[in-house]
């Protein structure tokens, strides 16, 4: 395939920080993020030396889902601010030269939504219920769910309905929450109720959209039952919202009738074509959970979406031979539908890599780490892998996303008190998995504030552990050794050196633990091993960790240059 697109748009070599509106920044000591909060911190993203935010949502929602369940795609909740405070954010964030990508969630609204609230209010077959997946049930009077399928969050995917005179109705799909009934993507109504949506924010100068469960939006004809496979070995496992697993060795062959359905395809399409029409290289991600990698590369052939999340990359082991096929895996994937790879170790979904590194029990995505869970890693191993594992992943080529608070070495909240919980997760499945609430905590900014400068009050929507005292901003910005200090030069060598946009050449390391490869005039080490290892010729532009006397320790990737 030959192209005639320029090699050279932002996207293929940016640096994307995730933006957890509830836990970023409090402007007014709610205890809750906002939008003002967010744009009077984004001098301190810029001077890290990143490229682009890329924001939660923030849209109106009742956050059943943290608001992945939104009631209006074209307003702000309160709870965030306003849609002026909106665009002050968005020109901030141009001022400093940050692009700004917001998240899209269109396999499924709020059922507050006025869309599904009019749906319910209207007759079976009526126009307004053909907007949602309801469906009559099973048995004789319907008593039994149209089929065997499980929500992501536990429990099935299916509940009923009342009718108007109290007797029990229809059933609608829910891949998540209850409070997140499914749209019927093969209804043209929907889909232009969502070019609006795109539109509406292009419109308002946002850079681009995450794009939510973009592999799950075409369910399969006929909705027929399904039994996920046994879980394999791997972190992500039958686990993954894929619900697949990634190391059979057909993943395609064992995938769920509402993952992955190639009608998904044509939507993008469309979509690309609207991006196209605006000027500045708007870009479309997508959150796609889909394996093999050949088959996640179809998200982001040349007339659809820009990028995908590598979430096999995420859920590769802290060990050499398999962080290399992945590697390779992923440049040859993505390559060969001339898009770039991306990079991405943590994000408001997964447990925190400076934890999830040194876990010794197999943690499903979604399933979080509390404390009764097996395995629990030691905080100061999992914070050196955590380091060493982000500075290999910023010298390869791509474009990388980063997650707010990895820049300090947050751990995963293991403690948090059972009545502060709040993923629906944690609900629907009685406690049986904690979820994602120990990712979301809210971040620190100076050590001696209330609410770690958090916000201008004690206010905090989930409490934050003493421990964040010491990983405050402040106290990492002065020291060079600290977790702060080393994204930050290791965002400025990767620019220096164009390692975004360089290639990738494997070296020998000699050691089976260590990873060696060559980027440009860059020579990058990652001993991943459990002993150091004698330190490889050449001056030393970056280190993960304190380095021996002419040694790699164990859970240390240095750069050295030429
Ligand atoms: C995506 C989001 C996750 C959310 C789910 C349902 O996986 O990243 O946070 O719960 O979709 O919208
Ligand atoms: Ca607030």
């Amino acid at each position: 395939m030959t192209s005639v697109l320029p090699r050279t748009e932002w996207w293929r070599s940016a640096v994307i920080y995730q933006i957890y509106p509830r836990s970023f920044a409090d402007s007014n000591g709610d205890g809750m993020g906002d939008l003002l909060g967010i744009r009077d911190r984004l001098p301190e993203l810029a001077e890290l030396g990143i490229d682009a935010v890329w924001l939660s949502p923030f849209y109106t929602s009742p956050q059943r889902d943290a608001g992945y369940d939104v009631a209006d795609y074209c307003d702000v909740d309160p709870l965030f601010g306003t849609l002026d405070d909106f665009d002050s954010m968005t020109s901030r964030a141009h001022e400093l030269g940050l692009r700004l990508i917001v998240d899209l969630v269109p396999n499924h609204s709020s059922s507050d939504h006025r869309w599904f609230q009019e749906a319910l209010a209207a007759a079976p077959g009526s126009a307004e219920r053909d907007r949602y997946m309801f469906r009559d049930g099973l048995g004789q009077n319907g008593e039994l769910p149209p089929n065997n399928w499980e929500s992501v969050f536990g429990g099935r995917a299916w509940t009923r309905t009342e009718n108007p005179d109290g007797t029990p109705g229809q059933w609608y799909l829910h891949l998540f929450d209850s409070t997140q009934p499914d749209f019927n993507w093969h209804n043209p109504w929907v889909r232009r109720q969502f070019e609006d949506v795109l539109r509406f924010w292009l419109d308002r100068g946002v850079d681009g959209f995450r794009v939510d469960v973009a592999h799950g939006m075409i369910k399969a004809e006929g909705l027929p039952d399904w039994t996920p496979p046994l879980a394999g070995g791997s972190m992500g496992g039958a686990g993954t919202p894929e619900g697949g697993d990634a190391t059979a060795a057909d993943p395609a062959a064992s995938r769920a009738p509402f993952w992955a359905q190639d009608g998904v395809h044509e939507i993008y399409r469309e979509w690309r074509t609207i991006l196209n029409s605006y000027d500045g290289e708007r870009i479309l991600a997508a959150e796609a959970w889909v394996d093999p990698l050949t088959d996640m590369a179809k998200w982001v052939r040349p007339d659809e979406m820009h990028q995908a999340f590598n979430f096999p990359y995420l859920e590769t082991p802290w060990a050499a031979a398999p962080l290399r096929a992945v590697i390779d895996a992923s440049i040859s994937a993505f390559s060969a539908v001339e898009a770039p790879s991306t990079w991405v170790l943590s994000n408001h979904d997964v447990v925190r890599h400076a934890s999830r590194l040194a876990l010794t029990a197999e943690n499903p995505q979604g399933a979080g780490i509390g404390p009764k869970s097996a395995g629990l890693p030691i905080p100061e191993l999992g914070l050196s892998r955590a380091r060493a594992a982000t500075a290999l992943m910023l010298a390869l080529p791509g474009s990388t996303y980063l997650y707010q608070g990895e820049e300090l070495g947050l751990p995963e909240v293991i403690d948090l008190p059972d009545e502060a919980r709040q993923d629906p997760t944690w609900f629907r499945t009685n406690g049986e998995r904690y979820g994602r609430d120990g990712c979301r905590v809210p971040i620190p900014w100076e050590a001696n504030s209330p609410s770690y400068g958090f916000g201008p009050s004690d206010a905090a929507w989930l409490p934050q552990p003493a421990e964040w005292a010491t990983l405050a901003r402040d106290v990492q910005r002065h020291d060079d050794n600290s977790t702060l200090s080393l994204y930050r030069h290791a965002l400025a060598l990767r620019r220096a050196h164009e390692l975004a946009t360089g290639e990738l050449e494997w070296l020998d390391s000699g050691a089976d633990a260590v990873l060696a490869l060559r980027n440009g005039d860059v020579r990058v080490y990652a001993n991943t091993g459990d002993s150091a290892v004698p330190l490889p010729a050449g001056e030393v532009l970056l280190a993960s960790g304190p380095l021996g006397e002419n040694q790699l320790p164990a859970d240390t990737t240095v750069w050295l240059r030429g």
